[in-house]
């Protein structure tokens, strides 16, 4: 699949070529092929004018990957789903093209399913970005369209297995970590150590409809997506960590703790929004009168531990969490936000590698500024936690 001997003649097989659109626009193409690596350095960007949905990995080597991410929880917390669309190396295999889909049925059923194709090939127009990963056969096709203003994407599957669509309405700005919107020269796509991140829809409006093996899995919720980038896999860089979006009332809420196993510091990155406004960011962890800051705990008060799939032959332990409790702080106004979220079905559960475990939530949250009215909604993230030995 990939000869060490052929790697020059590779670096040329991820091409970028421009076509025309039928308006007479140019349009971009990049195109990665399933084993197709160069030995020496990958070439990625790191420019925070960059759209987010624009590749930034332009040539693979035996590790990187780039990720574009969308999930979504129906409105009564119950059914939900998670999808990945990747690029490079993922699931220990080298310079892969996958797509990776994981549902919840409002009943807890579960469906999960990690497609590998052949090629992936990102166009990036005027006025939208799209991403189609496919099988040489075609009858295997992932992919993803988003308008350039950040205001709606829809994924479409058509395969053997599943079909339909996953469409998602912003109801927030782009933000880059830390909470600053795009786009911002200030701006850095760099989180933490060998972690880029954009948050392309930090809350957003959601509509499944999919045909999943003959059974229908259709939701009306909230949810959102973002896309990261990574030299080496998650499993390697990544130490822990907590994230998740949640609307609550008229505010939009998006948050990620996570420790590297690079420096083994942690990192941090809140934001609240109303409308398509920032009101709050932080990445400050520490107290402070004159700085805002914030802190996400783990809660393991709540109603739901997240689970291997019911009927699972050998089911991992429970997640020792349930939850989380965010504060957020401005002491130059004095306000106090809080929310809460209880977790309300596993999405996926699974081993990460020997030490860490993995998860996708669909949740209850509620909450808002301290005082005030309470709000109560929904929320989504990933947890990976430690495994204690
Ligand atoms: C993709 O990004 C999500 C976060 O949005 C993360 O949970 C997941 O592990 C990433 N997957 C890969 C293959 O990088
Ligand atoms: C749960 O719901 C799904 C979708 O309706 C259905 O296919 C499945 O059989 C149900 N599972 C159980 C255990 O009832
Ligand atoms: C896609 O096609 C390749 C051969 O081109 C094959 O090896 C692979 O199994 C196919 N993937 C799926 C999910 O059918
Ligand atoms: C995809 O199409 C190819 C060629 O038409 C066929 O051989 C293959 O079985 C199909 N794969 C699936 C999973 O249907
Ligand atoms: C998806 O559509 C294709 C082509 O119309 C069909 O062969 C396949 O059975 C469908 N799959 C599902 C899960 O509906
Ligand atoms: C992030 O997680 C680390 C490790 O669990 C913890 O020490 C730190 O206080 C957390 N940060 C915030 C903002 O809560």
């Amino acid at each position: 699949m990939h000869l060490h001997g052929l790697i020059t003649c590779m670096t040329f097989m991820a091409v970028s070529t421009v076509s025309a659109t039928p308006q007479g626009k140019k349009c971009t193409e990049h195109r990665a092929l399933r084993g197709e690596f160069v030995e020496g350095p990958a070439v990625f960007s790191a420019d925070p004018t960059t759209h987010f949905d624009s590749p930034m990995v332009t040539v693979f080597d035996d590790s990187i990957s780039e990720n574009w991410s969308f999930d979504a929880v129906s409105k009564d917390g119950k059914a939900s789903i998670v999808l990945y669309l990747t690029r490079g190396t993922v699931a220990n295999v080298v310079a892969a093209q996958r797509g990776l889909i994981s549902i919840a049925w409002a009943n807890g059923t579960r469906y999960m399913e990690n497609t590998f194709v052949d090629v992936s090939t990102l166009t990036t127009c005027p006025k939208t970005t799209s991403g189609l990963w496919t099988n040489n056969s075609g009858n295997i096709t992932w992919g993803f369209t988003a308008s350039k203003d950040f205001k709606q994407s829809v994924v479409t599957i058509k395969s053997p297995t599943i079909n339909g669509t996953f469409k998602l309405k912003s109801q927030g700005p782009p933000i880059y970590p830390g909470g600053l919107v795009y786009p911002n020269a200030q701006g850095n796509v760099l989180f933490a150590p060998e972690m880029y991140w954009q948050e392309q829809f930090p809350v957003a409006d959601a509509e499944v409809r999919l045909d999943v093996r003959g059974t229908p899995f259709h939701l009306n919720g909230i949810g959102g997506r973002d896309k990261n980038w990574n030299p080496r896999p998650w499993a390697v860089t990544s130490q822990n960590w907590d994230m998740g979006r949640a609307i609550v009332g008229p505010y939009g809420l998006m948050f990620w703790n996570y420790t590297s196993a690079v420096d083994g510091q942690s990192y941090f990155s809140a934001t609240v929004t109303k409308g398509n406004k920032v009101i709050f960011r932080t990445s400050n962890q520490k107290a402070s009168q004159s700085e805002s800051y914030g802190t996400v705990q783990l809660t393991n008060t709540g109603p739901v531990h997240l689970a291997s799939p019911p009927g699972s032959k050998d089911p991992l332990p429970e997640s020792r969490h349930t939850g989380y409790l965010v504060d957020l702080m401005d002491p130059k106004t004095k306000e106090h936000w809080r929310f809460t979220i209880d977790f309300s079905q596993t999405t996926f559960w699974f081993p990460a590698s020997e030490t860490l475990r993995v998860g996708q939530y669909a949740g209850i949250a509620s909450g808002g500024l301290v005082g005030k009215k309470t709000y109560k909604d929904l929320s989504t993230g990933s947890v990976q936690e430690l495994v204690l030995l």
